[in-house]
């Protein structure tokens, strides 16, 4: 509420009609929001000043689209899809709202259907994360998950269900965001004043991800109104066919094939485009989006989601289209926590092969391994009991541990000499026959250092972990840590 009431000070009344409202209360009045609708919109610019120092020229500002009550930018163009959906008589009271989506605009329309009164049914698929289907749940929205894997005509398809589910249910309206207008205006009632009042009308570049088309358009519309010279900036991801329809006018399917990036690019061309306002379209991979996703919360604390890396990368990757005075405004459409199993989980980057050039250092080594907790022998028990925990685990290799601390080792080898040499040892107790203890390195060892510490003869490094616990390091972990 006090960031909205800070902006609505300096606000023309006719782009903050909520102003209205507080204008007409005494001094001393309480400052509240009807509903949380209210809450939709006027969020913050905020400068990014680490990320491209001394290579990026102009003022640089994140439009923070998180701070939307649902998290995205997405809010505002589910309560203005549901609003005139009520004024042209599409939704009525009692009515049920049908989208196929599982994530931001699902939430947009959750939260407008729940303050309004309206039911939901979303459709998505079996490949969306189960905590974006709980949160929809959660408002209250009735989700249905269909197969992926199925043809775009086949009738479990998720559309082809909102479709059907639309013809079936009486008074319920389809949204459908790909083909409604409804969506980019939203962009160009809010977003496009809103941005260009907190910049005073000194905006030069407009950037945005791309997806359905609704919020580069929608607001380029209002921008290129209020100033025609405003560059616009479309980012896309490699995989998609927009950018090469932007620059031929033709629906390539040879440019499309799957990618990662969440809610951009498309291999169609959504009826929300208009590409005269659009001036550029760049492309990003998925690998630099998700490492820039993650430069964005480290270094300027700005915890969003995979696009935001996107739109960054691409302004990064286009920084010869800017000078000194340009006034860049740049779209971060949602936050990182919808993406905390994803970019910013190390094991999904490295399975992906996102973090390879990234210093290979004992922590992290530690943190890939499969088998998290340390096996190993203790001295009392025997060569037999010792072998078997190696059997059952493919290991070639024990610490010997007493008190929380490495005492030893045992090796396949090492058991296979003493077997030669006398059966019988196989019921001696480790602590007789055990070799020395394994070197121990720092959670900083480089994989170099300890490359250097592994030989035929010393198969393994002890590293100590931030919980205090021992973990062991293999020839076999080093080499797939830098593979
Ligand atoms: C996270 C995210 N980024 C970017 C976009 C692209 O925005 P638009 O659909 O308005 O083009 C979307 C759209 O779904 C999105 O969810």
């Amino acid at each position: 509420m006090i960031r909205y009431l800070q902006k609505a000070d300096n606000c023309p009344l006719f782009l903050c009609p909520k102003v209205i409202l507080f204008q007409n209360f005494s001094f001393a009045a309480m400052q509240v929001f009807n509903n949380i609708i209210e809450t939709i919109g006027n969020t913050p610019l905020v400068r990014m000043n680490k990320i491209g120092k001394g290579e990026l020229k102009g003022d640089i500002l994140l439009k923070v689209e998180y701070f939307n009550p649902g998290n995205s930018i997405k809010d505002r163009i589910g309560i203005n899809m549901v609003e005139e959906a009520e004024k042209n008589g599409q939704l009525k009271k009692g009515g049920t709202i049908i989208e196929c989506t599982s994530g931001n605009t699902g939430m947009g329309l959750a939260i407008a259907a729940a303050v309004k009164g309206y039911k939901c049914i979303f459709t998505t698929t079996d490949k969306q994360s189960k905590e974006k289907i709980d949160i929809l749940r959660a408002l209250g929205a009735e989700v249905i998950v269909c197969p992926t894997n199925v043809d775009h005509h086949d009738h479990r398809n998720y559309h082809m269900v909102a479709e059907r589910l639309a013809r079936e249910i009486p008074n319920s309206f389809f949204v459908n965001q790909y083909e409604n207008l409804e969506n980019r205006n939203a962009h160009y009632k809010s977003t496009g004043p809103e941005i260009w009042k907190q910049t005073d009308g000194k905006i030069t570049h407009y950037v945005t991800t791309i997806g359905t088309g609704g919020t580069v358009t929608g607001t380029a519309q209002f921008l290129k109104e209020m100033n025609p010279n405003i560059k616009v900036i479309g980012i896309d991801a490699y995989g998609s066919i927009l950018k090469k329809y932007k620059e031929t006018g033709e629906k390539d399917m040879r440019e499309a094939y799957p990618y990662l990036i969440e809610g951009i690019g498309q291999d169609i061309v959504p009826g929300n485009f208009d590409f005269s306002v659009i001036d550029q379209v760049e492309q990003v991979s998925d690998k630099d989006a998700a490492l820039m996703c993650r430069r964005l919360a480290r270094e300027e604390g700005i915890f969003a989601g995979y696009s935001a890396g996107a739109v960054v990368q691409g302004i990064l990757q286009l920084k010869n289209e800017f000078k000194e005075g340009d006034v860049v405004v740049v779209i971060l459409h949602d936050h990182g926590s919808r993406y905390i199993a994803k970019v910013y989980n190390d094991d999904w980057m490295r399975d992906r092969g996102f973090l390879k050039d990234e210093p290979v250092n004992a922590k992290a080594i530690t943190e890939r391994k499969q088998i998290k907790e340390l096996v190993y022998a203790t001295t009392n028990e025997t060569v037999a009991e010792a072998f078997q925990k190696m059997k059952e685990l493919s290991l070639t290799q024990l610490p010997v541990v007493e008190n929380n601390e490495p005492v030893g080792s045992i090796t396949e080898n090492m058991i296979l000499h003493l077997l030669m040499e006398n059966p019988y040892y196989r019921d001696s107790s480790v602590g007789k026959v055990m070799g020395k203890a394994f070197p121990v390195v720092e959670l900083n060892a480089t994989a170099n250092e300890i490359s250097k510490l592994i030989s035929k003869a010393n198969t393994a490094v002890m590293v100590k972990t931030n919980t205090g616990d021992w973990s062991i390091i293999t020839e076999f972990d080093l080499i797939e840590a830098m593979a």
